[in-house]
């Protein structure tokens, strides 16, 4: 990432006021007036880009969207919560109010980049997972104000940035979430890149249906059923289940093939699906993984995705996790610190290994160096 300027070419900061956009969109749970953060991660992430500026004389107000409001205050969307977790590990630095409670954020509004930059001297882009957007924080200030890439937004394009240059071989995606339109961009852009695909999750039952299979009432995207086709015709293998777990017509759970009886729903790769895919995985050298395998949070279909989770945490290869479910699914089997990175971004690691660039990596490039 040779050409985005980083924090060393700020220079001086002591003294300066620098706005940090952050990516603080975290988990939360709770009453919408009493949420409570569910996962610190992303405001750990944030922790060596504010301390290099603190511990240098810098003043700094971090800016970060919460959830999805439609452009108006939510209690539900505070930043209040986060606030206080921040407060307790960098006493000092200030958090504006969630970036997405006005409607210019989202817009990219010129009158919008116009307040978040007032009073402040310089910008630092550390927000990776939201720097696939264009909106008015990412891409506004470095049009004004000199500006930098945060230590996190450099480590995850530069280990991203190889993976999607330089992967050792065999390089494999793993692939798994709900939806299949989701993907399909990525799943084709990396099809020059990859040795294989594995596919479980809810939108392997769209792959399903395009090999002939009757899916019950999984998870379908009929009007996707075409683009898998043309995925599955091409050059790269793509992997799929050959045993599911759901529930049956009767609403008990039972492991099924991969022909769904009618009424059934399958919500987790099964137990030769789960062996098959380790197996890959084991042989590899490098590993995506992005998405669960089913729905882990029911423990009755988490032994699929704990299995991957396994699996990617045990073998060899250059391990990489991008997703906040994925994430979370690691966490939840404590296998979190055995991957080589896990990345903070989930969207915007999907479309940077898609694109190879994002919008607030371009803003860097052309803000004003002096
Ligand atoms: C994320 O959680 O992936 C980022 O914070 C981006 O959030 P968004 O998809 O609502 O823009």
């Amino acid at each position: 990432m040779a050409s985005v300027p980083s924090l060393e070419d700020l220079g001086d900061v002591a003294g300066r006021r620098v706005l940090v956009r952050t990516d603080f969109n975290v988990p939360m749970s709770g009453p919408d007036d009493a949420r409570v953060v569910t996962d610190d991660f992303r405001i750990r992430a944030a922790l060596p880009t504010i301390d290099y500026l603190t511990s240098r004389g810098a003043k700094v107000v971090c800016a970060s969207h919460l959830g999805r409001p439609k452009g108006k205050p939510e209690a539900k969307y505070s930043m209040g919560p986060v606030r206080e977790i921040l407060a307790s590990l960098a006493p000092g630095v200030e958090l504006m109010e969630n970036l997405r409670f006005n409607p210019g954020e989202e817009a990219n509004d010129p009158a919008f980049v116009d307040q978040l930059v007032a009073g402040i001297d310089l910008y630092v882009n550390d927000a990776f997972g939201a720097a696939h957007r264009a909106h008015a924080s990412i891409v506004g200030p470095p049009q004004r104000l000199r500006s930098a890439a945060g230590r996190l937004l450099h480590k995850e394009v530069e280990v991203l940035g190889n993976l999607r240059d330089n992967p050792k071989r065999p390089f494999l995606a793993v692939l798994g979430g709900s939806k299949v339109s989701d993907k399909l961009g990525v799943i084709e852009a990396l099809s020059s890149r990859v040795d294989g695909f594995l596919i479980g999750g809810g939108m392997c039952f769209t792959f399903l249906a395009a090999q002939g299979y009757p899916v019950g009432d999984s998870l379908c995207e009929r009007d996707q059923i075409d683009n898998c086709k043309k995925l599955l015709a091409g050059s790269v293998p793509i992997h799929l289940p050959e045993d599911i777990v759901g529930l049956g017509p009767d609403g008990s759970v039972a492991t099924f093939g991969v022909r769904l009886p009618d009424g059934a729903k399958g919500l987790d790769i099964g137990p030769g699906s789960a062996a098959a895919f380790t197996d890959l995985i084991m042989d590899a050298r490098s590993v995506f993984w992005n998405g669960p395998m089913g729905m882990f949070e029911d423990e009755r279909f988490a032994r699929g995705t704990r299995t991957i989770a396994d699996a990617v945490a045990d073998t060899k290869a250059y391990t990489v996790v991008g997703g906040g479910d994925s994430a979370a699914a690691l966490a939840q089997f404590g296998r979190e610190d055995d991957v080589d990175h896990v990345s903070t971004g989930g969207g915007a690691s999907l479309e940077f290994l898609e694109l190879g660039d994002l919008p607030g990596l371009v803003a860097l490039r052309g803000a004003p160096r002096v």
